[in-house]
């Protein structure tokens, strides 16, 4: 008989085997001091592109207080118990109430993560005999909320609108075999890779022609998109379709929690009927007024989206002149490809973050086929012109010596974090 424990740690798989060399550093970093534009790592003060916190809403006077004031008053502890049992409050539901108001849903569900919110989602309303046609580049949320899913899926090729016909044409005519079940397209309004947006609106179209219901997951686009910040459907113009509208409070409301929003009686049978939620304690106070205080900015103080799209625009376009690749975003996440190995990314974040004092994430094999690197870029409003000419000069100069092969070194560079 074998032993699991002797079984994993014979491979930590295809990030793990690099721990030894890299953790602290490349996987597990540690940011000190205020959460802004400029942070300390490992005791040196760089310009941070790694952090959502889009509207920079993570520091705002305002919020800080709500957060501390909430804290005093309520601690962690309060409500205890699940929603349904006693962890209930006036708080929790006018949350609800402001959040289904803005995305123009009757009602809206709290979630304490979006990660599991989904997964319990798609859990709780899809049954064996429905059919889920979903994106191919969906976040890992929704395809662990596919394993959980008894019936039959279909993946569209990514943001392919001919190849999402053809999969419903599949899923339908399983269904009308069947005489039974429904069709849950799911999608995404900005993906959070590469930054392009969910081709929300003709997705939306195919209901003239396939009988579905949409649920996207907006993590990126709340707050960012739309002329009120409330998401790539309203960016789109296409809100009404979207059958269930789901954000995470961890991005543009730089805060824990999530939301899904949509007609009252299917948001009451989720309520119901949600494990996630239902068989773990509430939101604590503090999350809950301070996310009412996060929606109060992010829904009257259009300033901050404006900056931060300034700022996006201007990083885009100093990027692309210097001829860099950003692919096919069309909203704010900026991802910069570029051609190397592993070893030579890791290279080059170095020499990025010790000599130029630049901290973003860099994405690899596996995560992307081997011989790409993928810089990831999230500006925000807190970000200043300086840290973007900066940023850019110091891409500049890293990439010409990524080409002159100056970064081509046999193994990552061993920078993990030595404990006495
Ligand atoms: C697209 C997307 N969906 C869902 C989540 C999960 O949300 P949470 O962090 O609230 O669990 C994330 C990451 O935060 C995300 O990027």
């Amino acid at each position: 008989m074998g032993d699991i424990f002797e079984r994993l740690v014979k491979n930590y798989g295809p990030l793990g085997q690099h721990r030894e060399r890299a953790h602290g550093y490349f996987a597990f970093p540690k940011l000190d001091g205020e959460i802004s534009n400029r942070m300390n790592f490992r005791g040196k003060e760089m310009i941070v592109w790694s952090l959502n916190n889009y509207l920079g809403l993570a520091n705002h006077p305002d919020v800080r207080k709500a957060d501390a004031d909430a804290s005093a008053q309520y601690g962690l502890a309060t409500p205890m118990g699940a929603r349904m049992m006693s962890g209930n409050s006036d708080y929790h539901e006018q949350l609800e109430a402001e959040l289904a108001a803005f995305e123009e849903k009757e009602d809206a569900i709290l979630m304490n993560y979006g990660y599991q919110g989904i997964m319990s989602t798609i859990d709780a309303i899809c049954g064996r005999h429905d059919v889920i046609v979903y994106d191919a580049e969906a976040h890992a949320c929704i395809i662990d909320g596919l394993r959980l899913h008894p019936g039959h899926r279909y993946v569209f090729k990514h943001n392919d609108v001919e190849d999402c016909e053809k999969q419903l044409e599949r899923a339908t005519a399983l269904i009308e075999k069947q005489n039974t079940g429904g069709i849950l397209v799911i999608t995404e309004g900005v993906f959070g890779m590469a930054g392009d947006q969910g081709k929300l609106k003709e997705i939306v179209e195919l209901k003239a022609k396939f009988d579905f219901r949409l649920l996207v997951d907006d993590a990126h686009g709340f707050g960012t998109l739309g002329e009120r910040g409330a998401g790539a459907g309203e960016a789109q113009g296409c809100q009404d379709g979207i059958d269930l509208y789901f954000s995470t409070f961890a991005k543009s409301m730089a805060s824990i929690g999530a939301f899904m929003a949509g007609p009252k009686v299917i948001i009451d049978y989720i309520r119901y009927n949600i494990r996630s939620q239902i068989f773990a304690k509430s939101l604590p106070m503090p999350f809950v007024i301070g996310n009412l205080k996060r929606l109060e900015l992010l829904r009257t103080k259009p300033e901050l989206k404006n900056t931060l799209w300034k700022n996006a625009l201007k990083l885009q376009q100093g990027l692309k002149e210097r001829g860099f690749d950003i692919g096919k975003t069309d909203s704010v996440v900026t991802p910069v490809y570029m051609k190397g190995g592993v070893e030579e990314a890791t290279a080059m974040v170095m020499d990025l973050r010790e000599n130029y004092r630049i901290f973003c994430s860099i994405v690899v094999y596996p995560v992307i086929p081997k011989g790409h690197i993928i810089y990831r870029l999230i500006p925000t409003a807190v970000h200043t012109d300086k840290d973007i000419e900066e940023t850019l000069k110091a891409f500049s100069e890293t990439k010409e010596k990524l080409v002159a092969g100056n970064y081509k070194v046999s193994m990552i560079p061993d920078m993990a974090e030595k404990k006495a």
